[in-house]
């Protein structure tokens, strides 16, 4: 196929980072991800959006989802300049399934599958290099380099707390979206417990049978 148009979804720690910086290296396409655009835009302001918030900021640190209107924009015009993608983060309810529904087509939406014990604890044992974005985990992902282990941190929204409030909406808001790719014949479940490379090896066949 030409580049692939690849939707990722999972559970808050089911592994999309980690398995959609395998894919952009492995297929060359752009990894779109509604979490880093809106780390990186954390403090804009959208009060013009008639939003109960004036930035993303107080929804992402309470881990609730931010308001649709915003989340549409970044994704439409991020997929209007990318040929394949892997879209992470995005849809997370059943209007943004909708709306994406009239951006693009979708070759393969892969759905990673991870009980929530293992969800808490991968989020709260992850941990982040600023200075390559790299993804670590204390326990099964440490980082060799003992540079790269002193300047890792922590997520804002990766206290417990937070954590047991993000999966609570993902039941609430994002299992509906799960059953509407299911419904569509679309869904290809990944069992994401497997170590990071077994995983990858399930996820890379997918992606080459729906060529
Ligand atoms: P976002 O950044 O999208 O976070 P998330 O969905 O909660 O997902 P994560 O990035 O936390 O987990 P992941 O699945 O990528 O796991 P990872 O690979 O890092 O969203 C953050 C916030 O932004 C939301 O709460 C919301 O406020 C807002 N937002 C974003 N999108 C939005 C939208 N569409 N609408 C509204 N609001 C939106 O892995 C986790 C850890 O496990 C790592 O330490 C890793 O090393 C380890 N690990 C990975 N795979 C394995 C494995 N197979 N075995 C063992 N360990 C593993």
């Amino acid at each position: 196929m030409a580049q692939p148009r690849i939707l990722i979804l999972g559970a808050p720690g089911a592994g999309k980072g980690t398995q959609s910086a395998k894919i952009t290296e492995e297929f060359d396409v752009e990894h779109i991800t509604t979490g880093d655009a809106l780390r990186a835009n954390k403090d804009m302001d959208i009060s013009e959006m008639d939003t109960e918030y004036d930035t993303p900021r107080e929804y992402m640190d309470q881990g609730e989802l931010v308001p649709d209107d915003v989340v549409n924009a970044i994704v439409d015009e991020a997929l209007s300049q990318a040929d394949g993608f892997v879209l992470d983060g995005y849809p997370r309810n059943i209007e943004q399934a909708e709306e994406l529904e009239g951006m693009t087509d979708l070759d393969v939406v892969l759905y990673l599958d991870v009980g929530e014990d293992e969800l808490v604890h991968r989020l709260t044992g992850r941990r982040m290099d600023p200075e390559t974005g790299d993804i670590y985990h204390i326990e099964y992902n440490p980082p060799e380099d003992p540079d790269v282990e002193a300047r890792l941190e922590q997520r804002d929204d990766d206290t417990e707390e937070t954590v047991k409030e993000r999966l609570r909406v993902f039941r609430e808001n994002t299992e509906p979206v799960i059953e509407f790719y299911e419904d569509e014949g679309a869904l290809e479940r990944v069992n994401g417990e497997q170590a990071p490379d077994e995983v990858w090896e399930e996820v890379k066949a997918t992606i080459e049978d729906a060529a």
